[in-house]
């Protein structure tokens, strides 16, 4: 069974790209639904245009830029073979309906608007819908909010998410696992998605209980 990957308009398009690779490289399916919103991100961050019609080229493309979003960061050839992609406004989509199987969702970056329409099950594109499918099935929903200062509202949307059986995944990366580049730090983010999600993935060096792992120690 796949996991559906919702990628939408938060900044952080590289946690998505960490993400997906991860997900590949460990043979896991992928149904990817890229919102209408982080087109925009995701040219602001990476120059790529993302187009329904051209998806495949333009994944591997995404995926082979690291976080500073220079090409073939990664190998070129990234094999997108386990993704099935499905457009935003397709609400007629597999992962629209709770009979589709699917192991879970993880929403990555997910934004404030997300959040907000998620929590409120608003259902307004093809990504929030599938998150609610997610909910109402008691399957595995990751939250990768992004957003600095929080609101009350965003804070209440997060604590109605929780509620509902949803893990929320700050995209905050901590300094403790060694990093010495923005991809590490990108990585940390990406792989505790993976973590709340039981995905199996080696991202990030995990604590190991001893003080002196950090970059200013080795
Ligand atoms: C360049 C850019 C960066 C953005 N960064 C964020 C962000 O970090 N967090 C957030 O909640 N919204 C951010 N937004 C706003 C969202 O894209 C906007 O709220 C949008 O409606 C989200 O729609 P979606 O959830 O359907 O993808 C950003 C927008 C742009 C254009």
């Amino acid at each position: 069974m796949p996991w559906i990957v919702g990628v939408s308009g938060a900044s952080g398009t590289p946690y998505a790209a960490a993400v997906l690779r991860a997900l590949l490289a460990a043979g896991e399916g992928v149904d990817l639904v890229v919102s209408r919103a982080s087109r925009l991100t995701l040219l602001d961050e990476t120059g790529i245009s993302f187009r329904d019609a051209h998806w495949r080229e333009d994944l591997r493309e995404w995926l082979s830029r690291g976080a500073d979003g220079k090409p073939d960061s990664f190998d070129v050839d990234v094999d997108v073979t386990g993704v099935r992609h499905w457009a935003p406004g397709d609400l007629a989509a597999g992962p629209s309906s709770g009979s589709y199987p699917t192991k879970g969702m993880l929403i990555v970056p997910a934004s404030t608007a997300c959040v907000a329409g998620v929590a409120l099950g608003l259902s307004k594109d093809l990504l929030q819908r599938a998150a609610s499918v997610t909910l109402k099935e008691r399957r595995k929903l990751v939250v990768a909010v992004r957003e600095t200062p929080l609101n009350g509202q965003t804070l209440r949307h997060l604590v109605t998410l929780d509620d509902a059986g949803a893990t929320v995944v700050p995209a905050s990366p901590a300094f403790y696992a060694g990093a010495t580049h923005i991809q590490d730090l990108v990585d940390f983010v990406a792989g505790r998605v993976l973590d709340a999600a039981g995905a199996e993935h080696d991202l990030y060096r995990r604590w190991t209980g001893e003080l002196g792992g950090g970059a200013g120690t080795t």
